[in-house]
């Protein structure tokens, strides 16, 4: 049984003005709304309505503020326990903005000497891996594919596809999860898809 649900929704974009140390969640409305604002010098008045009117009317795809980018479903390990493990379930659904996949915030470990294993449920997208000089590269995630995830890197998620990307994920709760640290030094890299093409662009 799971013991955790979290659930990021588009909704969390209204949010992001008044709690910016939690951007991550919103990272993808926060930008779209960025580039609204900057488009002219008054549109700095926008409240929620307009704000959501130009964000449909930038985003054909859809922008539902009630819709979840993305959950975790967890059944948390003890970490007092010698051997205890955690399981994960993360669902990502394919609600790309101006052609950029969703992700996960993603995170390094507290603890960079403890591991972790996901491995593809349904769905298909990337799981991306950032060392600590910066390094960034992928590996395809796929219906059974197995990513054994070293201590010492991030690790996002990103689904490519047209349905929900579900990925499981096992490791010891003593591993911790580090998001300041993705805050602070973001993955450098964002995924976007043309029709079938997929690219992978350095994040200015
Ligand atoms: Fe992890």
């Amino acid at each position: 049984m799971f013991c955790r649900l979290l659930k990021v929704s588009r909704q969390g974009f209204y949010n992001y003005l008044n709690n910016r140390n939690r951007p991550w969640k919103y990272q993808l409305l926060a930008d779209a709304m960025m580039e609204i604002l900057a488009e002219d010098e008054y549109n700095d008045t926008y409240g929620r309505d307009r704000m959501h009117k130009a964000l449909l009317k930038k985003n054909p795809e859809g922008v539902d503020p009630e819709t979840v980018l993305y959950e975790v479903q967890c059944d948390d390990g003890d970490p007092e326990v010698p051997g205890s493990l955690s399981y994960g379930l993360t669902t990502i659904y394919p609600n790309r903005i101006n052609g950029e996949c969703p992700f996960t915030k993603g995170h390094w470990h507290m603890d960079e000497t403890v591991e972790e294993v996901y491995e593809g449920e349904s769905g298909t997208g990337l799981l991306m891996y950032m060392n600590h000089d910066g390094m960034t590269w992928c590996e395809k995630v796929f219906p059974g594919s197995v990513h054994h995830i070293a201590g010492t890197l991030a690790h996002r998620l990103i689904n490519t596809g047209d349905v929900p990307l579900k990925v499981r994920a096992v490791w010891p709760p003593s591993a911790g999860h580090n998001y300041d640290e993705v805050t602070a030094h973001p993955f450098g890299f964002r995924v976007y898809r043309n029709g079938d093409e997929i690219k992978v662009t350095a994040h200015e």
